[in-house]
């Protein structure tokens, strides 16, 4: 990786170097020569980290399955990768499954996810002959039932797990809307029900205890639970999940994805549990700290006293987590990372809204410029996947970058695209 300047290196991608003058190279491309090429906000994936990411999961989780989480980068450039790498697919809708199936990832290797799956996501997925159906609800085991096809699917529990999270995206606890509640027996009746029926195979089970959790002790519950109650109920396979957190700030050191995964496999072991019955699902895990998005700078205004504003050409629209949840970055200018960055500044997108804030007090150095680049590491997990069109702005383009080269995998909207739904547009 080499010297970064004042570039964490866990925040970094895998292949990030800076050069002589500070500016920041990723997959072997100069972040400027890309802006230049591509435009201004940017996507720049490093291939080389998602494909290590993906590669350190499968070795430290022995022969157990690893699942990707298509929701936190549901592209088909990523299901490609994916296919590639030998992990398998988690959909969530059928713009996801569709993902995963344009990019050769084999549909046994698909699992279908969603607590409402319509008729059509579920007819989909069974002509499409998917791995595994993970089945939410009663209603659903009516709808499968009405359907006919035959299906493996697992059930998904709420085991009462706390996890430590964001209330947004704790999931295992009893008050969800997620799955069937173990405490109050429908998870019983549930398995009951699939063990009855002729057309639906009851192969596992599944649980999801939320995101972006740091402690590895929820998990080890989820495994207490979930293994007993699959030895009860006689379910061979199990999927604990995914949820495991990533850092992004400079001072926030966490597990990387090979501990997490050698962890759980620890745990599902001590359970008597053989690697071809356990599954996780990360998501954030494999492609978080994979991109950096870069904006260029369009307005430095100081409040003498108060603060100083750098306004970028992007915004929540490209990044919501700020907004959503008070997820902090960090921010750095891509052409200059051996200055000191010790002026702090709130850096705010070009939003109608005061709360269009992407870090509420970013680093960065004290003779910043307007026109210069300013980028944020950490932002390839819920960030294009989670963006959005407000303010009708265009979505910045992405890009695939590896051994000197950049391959577009998503091209910046245009104006015209964003009137292709209105009717009389
Ligand atoms: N499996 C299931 C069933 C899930 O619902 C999720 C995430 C995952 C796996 C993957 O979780 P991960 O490993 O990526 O943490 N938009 C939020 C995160 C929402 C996660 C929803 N489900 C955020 O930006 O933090």
């Amino acid at each position: 990786m080499g010297d970064l300047g004042v570039l964490p290196d866990h925040l970094a991608p895998h292949t990030a170097a800076v050069d002589a003058l500070g500016e920041l190279i990723i997959g072997g491309m100069r972040v400027s020569e890309l802006v230049r090429q591509y435009g201004s906000p940017l996507f720049i994936y490093d291939e080389d980290h998602l494909r290590t990411r993906m590669r350190e999961a499968t070795e430290g989780f022995g022969g157990g399955r690893v699942i990707y989480a298509s929701k936190a980068f549901p592209s088909v450039a990523m299901a490609r990768l994916i296919s590639e790498e030998g992990l398998w697919w988690d959909a969530a809708s059928q713009g996801e499954l569709e993902a995963g199936l344009r990019g050769g990832v084999q549909p046994k290797r698909v699992i279908l996810h969603g607590n409402n799956k319509s008729f059509d996501e579920l007819r989909m997925a069974i002509d499409a002959k998917v791995g595994r159906i993970v089945v939410d609800s009663f209603d659903e085991i009516d709808r499968l039932d009405y359907l006919g096809g035959s299906a493996s699917v697992w059930l998904r529990i709420t085991p009462g797990i706390e996890a430590h999270t964001h209330a947004y995206v704790r999931t295992g606890q009893q008050d969800s809307k997620f799955g069937f509640n173990l405490a109050n027996g429908d998870a019983h009746r549930a398995i009951a029900r699939v063990k009855a029926s002729s057309h639906l195979m009851l192969s596992g089970l599944h649980c999801h205890i939320g995101s972006q959790v740091f402690a590895l002790g929820s998990f080890r519950d989820a495994i207490d639970v979930m293994v007993t109650l699959a030895k009860d109920e006689d379910v061979e396979e199990l999927c604990i999940g995914g949820g495991f957190g990533v850092g992004y700030l400079r001072d926030e050191r966490v597990p990387t994805i090979g501990e997490w995964t050698s962890w759980l496999r620890e745990a599902f072991v001590a359970h008597g549990m053989r690697d071809q019955q356990t599954f996780i699902e990360p998501g954030r895990a494999i492609v978080a700290a994979a991109a950096v998005t870069v904006y260029t700078v369009g307005v430095i205004k100081e409040i003498p006293g108060v603060r100083t504003y750098v306004a970028v050409d992007g915004g929540m629209s490209d990044n919501p987590r700020p907004v959503l949840y008070g997820s902090g970055y960090e921010a750095f200018t891509s052409s200059r990372l051996f200055d000191p960055h010790d002026m702090t500044v709130a850096l705010v997108g070009k939003h109608c809204e005061s709360g269009d804030v992407l870090v509420r007090e970013a680093r960065l150095p004290t003779d910043l410029q307007v026109g210069e680049l300013v980028m944020t590491p950490v932002t390839g997990a819920y960030g294009y996947a989670m963006g959005s069109n407000y303010n009708k702005l265009p979505r910045p383009a992405v890009v695939l970058v590896g051994h000197g080269q950049a391959r577009l995998i998503a091209r910046r909207e245009t104006i015209d695209d964003l009137f292709r739904l209105e009717v009389d547009g």
